[in-house]
């Protein structure tokens, strides 16, 4: 799936939303650990992301050529500030009405708006991709982005104690949210 998109953000800078190409995999990658070690309320941690740039090449590159996978960058002044994905929750017929959402921005660029930006985007290309309904999972204490889903329209339908069992010994709760399209 396609996409491309010039924005105007809340303090005036220039971004651009894009596909992510084959290009873009060290870019990518750096982001990935970054946003990995800048918060805790990603999957991973920094040094459980261990795909090669040649590994993640290819993934963007399937990923572009996908009919209903998509991965977005925000850029401003020619770098990579954040990401966004699509992706179905199954390839069965059952379940190809659904989606999964996943995003991160780099701390440096939080409160400028490209979550708002980024969210709009996703919402409409799956919308056009044919997809009913879009679900996603975030911590419980992860106000900022629950505020950006709630802002459109995501609902929590439910919580998943103990989650994620942090490397200190702590849980993570995580909020089951989805819109419906
Ligand atoms: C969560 C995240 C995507 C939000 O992106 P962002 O670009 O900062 O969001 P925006 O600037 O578009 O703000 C979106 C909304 O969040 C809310 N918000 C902004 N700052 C907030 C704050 N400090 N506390 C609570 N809510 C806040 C507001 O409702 C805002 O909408 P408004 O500007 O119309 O008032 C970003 O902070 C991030 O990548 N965090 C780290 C990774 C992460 O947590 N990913 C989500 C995993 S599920």
């Amino acid at each position: 799936m396609k996409y491309y998109k010039q924005v105007k953000l809340k303090n005036g800078k220039a971004c651009i939303i894009r596909n992510q190409n084959c290009e873009d995999s060290k870019e990518v990658l750096q982001h990935i650990i970054l946003t990995s070690v800048e918060t805790e309320y990603m999957l991973s941690y920094f040094d459980e992301i261990l795909m090669t740039d040649e590994e993640e090449r290819t993934h963007l590159s399937n990923i572009e050529a996908s009919p209903d996978e998509l991965l977005i960058s925000a850029v401003i002044d020619g770098k990579i500030v954040a990401n966004a994905g699509l992706s179905p929750v199954s390839k069965l017929d059952k379940c190809r009405h659904r989606a999964e959402f996943g995003i991160s921005i780099e701390k440096k660029y939080w409160g400028w708006g490209i979550g708002s930006c980024m969210m709009s985007a996703i919402l409409e290309i799956a919308g056009k991709a044919g997809y009913e309904q879009v679900e996603l999972e975030v911590v419980t204490d992860n106000q900022r982005a629950i505020s950006l889903y709630k802002k459109y329209g995501f609902k929590i339908f439910g919580t998943n104690e103990m989650a994620f069992r942090c490397r200190d010994g702590q849980y993570q709760s995580l909020y089951l949210m989805s819109r419906r399209l």
